[in-house]
């Protein structure tokens, strides 16, 4: 009888953004790190990217420092010259004896332009098929986006928690964007489907400066944060009907003590929303600012004592997202976990 093995889920199953768009130029190479792989990009002759293993096939050297001409990549140490299917398509000291040979080619990635970031995937699984996640209302009519770039010396699993931490706002950005004031903040968190969701309820005006303008009544806002896997952060307000803000993280994980993480913090703030953009991206830098260093000092801790934490009520959301990175790494689909919910109560 034949016992079927099924394939281990990894991270290297997910999409990640490399890179921004405007970042990857027409007949030039870009080295970046994605999961501790080398990558090299480049764009072919209809600007569509490419992504190899940033290493040549015949004597290693890095692809990244190669030429592009007319969509062709060539290796700077012997000149090797690469189409966008990593087939070696010309060898200059073979010259006119040149045949093209299945075993000479470079390891090729999936990689793909979506929202004016470049993503890649590292291997494909037959049951990790959804494409990049999209970001909410990008280039919609009405919103506007103010894109910001990061590095976190941490992982991403504490990168991602940190933004969908509320109980850290009152301390780490005590007023810049909330206020300790001892208020109860009711919460449901579901786990479903590879994806945390918490619903805040009775948050008003606890928004630092920025209440002024976006709440003036007082009303009830929506407050709702998710975190898809493996990598994906999105805190949602609505403030009230047509006022809305949206912060999307996505960390990219270079290494497992080095994250790249872009931010989209998306709008739509009425009247408001042509004039925003500074204040909305001098505020929301200087948020991740203050996140940066206690992420940075949060990995010092980790490296000289290891990573050992308890927990309050309101860490029931990180303890779901890591059953979550906890799935993939042990080589399962996390979307099979089962389905949890919790109400749960803290004070800001
Ligand atoms: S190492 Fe790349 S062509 Fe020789
Ligand atoms: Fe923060």
């Amino acid at each position: 009888m034949q016992t079927e093995t099924k394939m281990q889920v990894s991270y290297k199953n997910y999409w990640y953004i490399a890179c921004q768009s405007h970042e990857l130029k027409a007949n030039q190479a870009l080295q970046r790190i994605v999961l501790d792989e080398w990558i090299a990009l480049f764009r072919d002759e209809e600007g569509k990217p490419v992504a190899f293993q940033d290493r040549c096939p015949h004597r290693n050297f890095k692809l990244s420092q190669g030429h592009v001409k007319d969509g062709l990549l060539q290796c700077p140490y012997h000149g090797w010259v690469f189409d966008k299917n990593a087939q070696v398509v010309a060898i200059p000291s073979e010259s006119k004896n040149f045949k093209p040979l299945k075993s000479r080619c470079a390891k090729r990635f999936d990689v793909l332009e979506q929202d004016d970031f470049i993503y890649v995937r590292l291997e494909s699984h037959p049951d990790i098929q959804s494409g990049p996640f999209r970001m909410p209302h990008y280039r919609e009519p009405g919103y506007r986006t103010q894109r910001l770039f990061n590095v976190f010396k941490n992982n991403v699993t504490n990168c991602a928690e940190n933004y969908v931490d509320v109980p850290h706002t009152v301390f780490v950005h005590d007023k810049i964007f909330r206020v300790s004031r001892d208020e109860k903040v009711d919460a449901t968190v579901t786990r479903k489907n590879g994806t945390v969701k918490v619903d805040y309820r009775n948050e008003t005006d606890n928004m630092g400066w920025f209440s002024f303008f976006l709440n003036p009544k007082k009303e009830k806002i929506i407050h709702i944060d998710y975190f898809h896997v493996p990598n994906i952060t999105s805190v949602e307000y609505i403030f009230s009907p047509g006022k809305e803000f949206y912060i999307t993280s996505h960390s990219t994980p270079v290494n497992d003590q080095l994250t790249h993480v872009y931010t989209d913090l998306t709008y739509r703030f009425g009247i408001f929303t042509p004039f925003a953009g500074p204040i909305v991206r001098y505020q929301g830098q200087s948020v991740i600012d203050q996140d940066i260093e206690v992420l940075d000092t949060q990995m010092e801790v980790i490296h000289k004592y290891g990573e050992r934490f308890s927990n309050s009520t309101a860490d029931i959301v990180h303890v779901l997202i890591e059953s979550l990175r906890n799935a993939i790494a042990k080589g399962q689909n996390p979307a099979e976990l089962g389905e949890q919910q919790h109400d749960f109560e803290f004070w800001i």
